[in-house]
């Protein structure tokens, strides 16, 4: 028989706490919510009203409901006040020294039998525990952030947490509607191992000025179907929170440079741009505690502003190609209202691809998404060469041939003597440098990269890549037809995997050295993802998708050019690659997909 849980306490009721108080007393438990001090139970307090108030403003909780949940909230100045829990949920700031002289308490003045539970996020369980006479009736519960929404929790057992205690705090779990992961004590357990390599990383980028950060999240969101941008996420998680569970993953998990927090972000703490509790952090909110986002000092001007700045008139465009990101460009092209010009290495190849673009937006009409005359008008607008000579008046040129450095080169000079100056010419590389194919060229200030995403015409992201020598004019002009095509064009230098590789692979790299450490499984680390951070897919499903050895491959380019020893390829991918699992192309990867 699983324990009754019938009163439960919380210490610490700020970005966590306040939110896990509101799981219990919206399941149906009393909580005994305790705080440092009044001024600190009173902010707790609005927090939990704020949050209700607005579960019933979107209809998702009764009136009478967020009263009943209330009436089950006993708040209270000091731990004295948990004399008679059953179990508390210690949520303070993450210092090892904090958390061991609460422990120390609760066990003087808990129940024998109370289960004692911290929310850390990166501390040793362990550690905190022998801050107590009862070892092996403390265990870790981690709550993911808002937890009143995200489903995941996190059981962390030590070596000496009893097996009986686990499995009570399962059954809780389920109780609570959560889905738990049960995992051993490790620096980061599975999400926050995986997830603050990148933000890290993120925020590297921020403060190097390699992107803004609109661009960072945008890229991120679009790119990845994340729910949030990695800086938004800073914000929300609190900077101070996120240094301190990275500079504890830095040193509990083998100095990897990746978690040496950037110092950007101790700047900011001391600064006390705490994110949106602080009201600023790295965007500014409306008042501190609200999740309303208003312009600041380094918010971009309104689109059409930054438009206007320099960005050359576009009506022609040349797309070089014939394989998939070709095709979904000229349709995107075409569709937007640009004459396209596009250029095969033969009629051949010109009538596959016209067929291909044909089928595509065929496609659009029998969906209902676009009227025959205007698919009718966009093949109208596209005409079809076998040479480049007729590029020589079109005002944009997008390259997308074969990802080989010599042929884009050759390409490039060759466009260099045909087109007319003034010409924005585009390179779609995903992982050649920009630089390279604009010094073909005896104009490199417009040379940049276009990175669009397959499907073309589906991915709403493009990622407009500036090297050292582009010009403003060419980027503005970049940005501004990304726009016209109704996609979001993120700015970014010209580096190996630009934003969205950069931040991606690494992570699922990690995942793969995570599956590879025999810390948890392909599936619970699939659902740690997913729950608790809100991603579509989770590492190894997209893994399975993406292909193996593409992964491989921009994982090596990232290690080559950026020497980062944690970016080493996982020997697990590579042996995989090796045996022909390849994911779902082969039928399979890290799953078997062959019954699929
Ligand atoms: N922020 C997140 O996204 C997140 C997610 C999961 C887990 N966590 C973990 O949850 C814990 C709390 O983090 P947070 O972000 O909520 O921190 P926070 O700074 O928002 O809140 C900490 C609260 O603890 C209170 N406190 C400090 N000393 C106390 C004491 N002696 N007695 C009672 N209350 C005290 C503070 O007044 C404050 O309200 C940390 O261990 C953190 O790693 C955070």
């Amino acid at each position: 028989m699983a324990r009754e849980f019938s009163t439960v306490g919380v210490v610490g009721l700020g970005t966590m706490g306040a939110g896990i108080v509101e799981v219990f007393a919206r399941n149906g438990i009393d909580v005994v919510a305790v705080e440092i001090s009044e001024p600190a139970l009173e902010r707790g307090r609005a927090t939990l009203t704020a949050s209700t108030d607005r579960a019933v403003a979107k209809g998702k909780l009764a009136a009478a409901d967020r009263d009943a949940l209330h009436e089950r909230v006993h708040f209270a100045v000091g731990l004295p006040a948990l004399h008679s829990v059953d179990l508390v949920i210690e949520a303070v700031p993450e210092h090892l020294d904090l958390k061991q002289r609460i422990f120390a308490e609760l066990d003087r003045v808990c129940r024998p039998e109370a289960i004692l539970a911290t929310n850390t996020s990166s501390l040793s369980v362990t550690e905190i525990s022998v801050a107590t006479t009862r070892p092996n009736q403390v265990i870790g519960i981690h709550f993911f952030n808002p937890a009143p929404v995200m489903k995941l929790v996190e059981v962390v057992r030590t070596v000496v947490t009893s097996p009986e205690v686990v499995a009570d705090v399962e059954a809780l779990c389920a109780r609570l509607g959560k889905v738990d992961v049960t995992i051993n004590d490790r620096a980061g357990f599975i999400a926050n191992a995986l997830l603050f390599g990148y933000l890290n990383h993120a925020v590297a980028m921020a403060e190097s000025h390699y992107a803004a950060r609109e661009d960072i999240d945008a890229a991120m969101k679009l790119g990845c179907g994340l729910p949030m941008g990695p800086l938004a996420l800073m914000d929300l998680i609190g900077l101070d929170t996120a240094y301190e569970i990275l500079d504890t993953m830095y040193r509990r998990g083998g100095r990897d440079r990746r978690h040496a927090p950037v110092p950007l972000l101790k700047q900011m703490v001391t600064a006390g741009l705490l994110g949106r509790k602080s009201g600023r952090g790295f965007y500014t909110y409306e008042r501190p505690g609200s999740p309303v986002v208003v312009p600041d000092e380094a918010t971009p001007p309104a689109t059409e502003a930054a438009l206007a700045d320099g960005a050359r008139a576009i009506a022609k465009v040349g797309v070089v190609g014939s394989g998939t990101m070709a095709t979904g460009i000229i349709e995107v092209f075409a569709k937007a209202g640009y004459e396209v010009v596009s250029v095969t290495r033969g009629a051949e190849k010109s009538a596959k691809v016209c067929e291909a673009v044909k089928t595509s937006l065929n496609k659009g009409v029998v969906r209902g998404k676009l009227a025959e005359a205007d698919r009718d008008a966009a093949l109208g607008r596209i005409s079809w060469s076998a040479t480049l000579d007729h590029l020589a008046d079109v005002d944009l040129v997008v390259e997308a041939v074969v990802e080989e450095l010599s042929v884009k080169k050759a390409l490039f000079a060759s466009l260099d003597e045909i087109c007319k100056p003034g010409v924005v010419l585009a390179t779609t590389t995903s992982s050649l440098p920009v630089i390279d194919v604009a010094m073909a060229t005896q104009r490199p200030a417009d040379v940049v990269g276009l990175h669009f995403f397959n499907p073309a015409p589906v991915m709403p992201l493009v990622e407009v890549v500036r090297t050292i020598r582009t010009s403003p004019e060419a980027t503005a002009t970049a940005r501004a037809v990304c726009a016209a095509l109704g996609k979001t064009g993120v700015v970014c230098g010209d580096r190996s995997g630009f934003i969205v590789n950069a931040l991606l692979f690494p992570y699922l790299n990690d995942a793969v050295r995570m599956l590879e450490a025999s810390y948890s499984t392909a599936d619970d680390i699939d659902h740690a993802m997913k729950l608790g951070c809100g991603y579509p897919m989770g590492p190894f499903e997209l893994l399975d998708v993406v292909g193996l050895d593409v992964a491989l491959a921009i994982q090596r380019e990232l290690y080559l050019e950026l020497r980062e020893p944690g970016f080493a390829p996982a020997p697990l991918l590579e042996h995989l690659v090796t045996a022909g699992y390849l994911g779902r192309k082969t039928r399979r990867g890290f799953r078997d997909h062959s019954h699929r």
